[in-house]
């Protein structure tokens, strides 16, 4: 899988150097839930860096839109700050609540103007995230008394773009026929095509109940199904575990529960993020075949340019491009066979 995001990766390079004009961005991921879900604890993980406020009441008050990059070096750069690259995560952070700060006041008000942050590192895959403000029912703060309707339009507005892959985070400890996440995602994507559940807060549930049964999709069926996972709780982002440390204690979790170790290959952040990728792979291999008529027509086009017009060096110039956008072809071509290859191998 991560060598067929890095072939990706080789494309849009390519795609980029030949300024053909087709779209092959990557789809979004965005997560949405009730306040306190997990929202930003999910997100974390799933890039493995710490470098996201999280805790109890409202924490995300502006969108943040995340670019991750693979790239050689670690590093990190908001758009608001275009000078300062931020080799510590944990400064990221710092910047993060300082900007919403700035822009949101410290009382609790939320706003809709996003944080661009990008991140670049070699542990991560060229994708978009977007974390959101949980969906609330009452004003808190400086919050407006329409806050409920204010946060669910900002969710919207993200989510129904069909480019979005929605992550719909519910609390396992909560009943979910009450999961705001599920209500809002099946209002945009009412047969579950790009949405994936998450139910997260399984090690606080009420002793003597499980979730199993949601997992299972008994409850609310989902197209995509459900993971379910374990973040960080308060008392460890107090004491600082480490998402790596966290993540044998989560493995451990689902290993040892009664009901759980059923599905302890199917649960867990490494599995979520396997799901996300299968998610990703089959929306690019629909996009796959428009893409590659776009730069077949852009192939065809420069080569008639090319035989009627051009003096010496502009002619350079267009062989050149010509040239890159044949490779661009051809990865193109070679890609479509790999994702082919692995649907056959997937389905037998
Ligand atoms: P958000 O508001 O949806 O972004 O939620 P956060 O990620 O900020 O998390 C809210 C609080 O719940 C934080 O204190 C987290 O530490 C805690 N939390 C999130 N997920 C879990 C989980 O799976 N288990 C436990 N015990 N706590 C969690
Ligand atoms: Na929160
Ligand atoms: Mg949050």
């Amino acid at each position: 899988m991560e060598s067929l995001l890095a072939k990706v990766n080789e494309l849009q390079k390519l795609v980029n150097l030949s300024h053909v004009k087709v779209d092959i961005s990557l789809p979004q991921i965005v997560v949405v839930g009730a306040q306190s879900a997990g929202k930003s604890s999910v997100l974390e993980s799933i890039v493995g860096k710490d470098f996201l406020p999280r805790g109890q009441g409202i924490v995300t008050r502006m969108p943040l839109i995340i670019q991750c990059h693979n790239d050689e070096e670690e590093f990190a750069i908001f758009q608001h700050l275009p000078s300062v690259i931020f080799k510590d995560f944990a400064k990221v952070r710092d910047e993060i609540i300082a900007e919403t700060n700035k822009k949101a006041g410290s009382r609790k008000a939320i706003v809709d103007q996003p944080i661009l942050l990008e991140i670049y590192s070699p542990l991560v895959v060229n994708i978009t995230l977007v974390d959101l403000p949980g969906l609330t029912k009452n004003p808190v703060g400086d919050q407006p008394r329409n806050i409920s309707v204010l946060i669910e339009e900002m969710v919207l507005d993200y989510i129904k773009k069909e480019n979005a892959i929605i992550l719909a985070i519910s609390p396992g400890n909560n009943d979910i026929a009450n999961s705001d996440a599920l209500k809002i995602a099946r209002d945009v994507d009412p047969r579950g095509e790009r949405t994936l559940g998450v139910l997260t807060k399984l090690d606080i549930m009420d002793k003597g109940t499980s979730a199993i049964n949601v997992l299972l999709g008994e409850e609310y069926p989902l197209a995509h199904g459900y993971v379910g996972v374990v973040c960080r709780s308060q008392a460890d982002i107090t004491n600082n575990v480490s998402i790596l440390d966290h993540l044998d204690k989560e493995a451990e979790f689902f290993r040892t529960h009664p009901d759980y170790k059923l599905i302890q290959d199917q649960a867990g952040i490494p599995y979520l993020t396997q799901r996300l990728q299968e998610i990703l792979f089959e929306k690019l291999k629909r996009a796959l075949p428009s893409i590659k008529e776009g730069i077949d027509f852009q192939l065809e086009h420069r080569s008639n340019e090319l035989e009627n017009y051009g003096d010496p060096i502009g002619e350079n110039k267009a062989l050149q491009q010509n040239i890159i956008i044949k490779i661009a072809s051809d990865y193109c071509r070679f890609l479509e066979e790999t994702i082919e290859g692995r649907t056959d191998k997937d389905e037998t």
